[in-house]
């Protein structure tokens, strides 16, 4: 299958206060401001090329706004265009956005918000072009390279993961299947990663968390020293998942949208024939948490 979406290019999150969600999103985890328009700010980790990556939006209400993949090119949106028009799915044409050009905008079946653009002002880096060191010495926080992937609830789960490769042609790295060998959970990319989006069972339209990609095991505990010493909410970790093999540890913004640190994970870009590795049910439990082999209480109901 052709490569038509590179990654998950930003999210929109909603918080009540901008300027206390900014003392988290940039003194903790270490993201860079890089512009501010009325309620909006606008973020990226330090190794991200592009104008932003996170999009926070002061608001009533927590939760995410939308979730945006890039096309590989101009040609793929095309393609998305086409192929939406051809499924009879609807989706709304955005002319331009923030630093952003045209965007293709359509609704999952659990009511979560998609975008899909080509055009955003390439920023580079924070390194130097030539001759750059591997990382800036000058990083706040746990310094975080990039925006790794979102998870989101679905009520039909299954009815969503099969939106997303239908109509995006995303492929799963691993599922959850129930009895009828049906997913009823589904880590989902197009690029060779372990996930851009997952979905899990849970309430319509809701918000598990955000995931900052950091790169060995030694980094998410100091994420988690970083975290205790400003006094963050840790939810869960540090720890391993059984399904995609990644590190991690969860913790909350100010207002209670979930975080994660998430690194060093199966090497599935290795294998461009990749086939989906599968977790019966009654693994979830360790599928998810692999060292307690149960999921905590408040990961299963805290969602915004
Ligand atoms: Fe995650």
């Amino acid at each position: 299958m052709p490569y038509r979406l590179s990654r998950l290019g930003y999210i929109e999150v909603r918080v009540l206060d901008l300027d206390d969600a900014l003392q988290h999103y940039v003194n903790v985890l270490g993201l860079i401001v890089t512009g501010r328009e009325g309620r909006r700010a606008y973020l990226k980790g330090w190794d991200e090329k592009h104008a932003y990556s996170l999009i926070l939006t002061e608001s009533d209400t927590l939760g995410m706004e939308r979730m945006a993949f890039r096309t590989v090119s101009p040609e793929d949106l095309e393609y998305y265009k086409d192929r939406l028009k051809k499924l009879n799915v609807p989706f709304a044409t955005i002319e331009s956005d923030y630093k952003r050009g045209e965007a293709i905008r359509a609704e999952t079946p659990s009511g979560h918000t998609v975008e899909l653009y080509y055009t955003m002002e390439y920023t580079g880096n924070v390194l130097p072009d030539v001759n750059p060191p591997p990382w800036p010495m000058d990083l706040k926080g746990i310094g975080v390279p990039r925006l790794d992937h979102c998870l989101v609830t679905a009520a039909d789960p299954t009815k969503t993961i099969r939106w997303f490769e239908n109509v995006l042609e995303l492929r799963p790295s691993e599922y959850v299947l129930n009895g009828s060998g049906d997913p009823i959970a589904a880590w989902l990319w197009q690029r060779p990663a372990p996930h851009d989006v997952a979905v899990v069972p849970g309430p319509d339209a809701k918000f598990h968390h955000c995931a900052f990609a950091v790169e060995t095991p030694e980094q998410v505990f100091r994420a988690c020293d970083i975290l205790a010493m400003t006094k963050t909410k840790i939810d869960y970790g540090p720890s391993r998942h059984g399904i995609t093999r990644g590190t991690t540890v969860y913790f909350f913004d100010p207002f209670g949208n979930r975080n994660e640190t998430f690194g060093v994970h199966s090497a599935y870009q290795l294998d461009p024939d990749h086939k989906p590795i599968c977790w019966t049910e009654d693994a979830l439990g360790q599928g998810v948490f692999y060292y307690e082999r149960e999921i905590i209480e408040s990961f299963l109901s805290v969602v915004t």
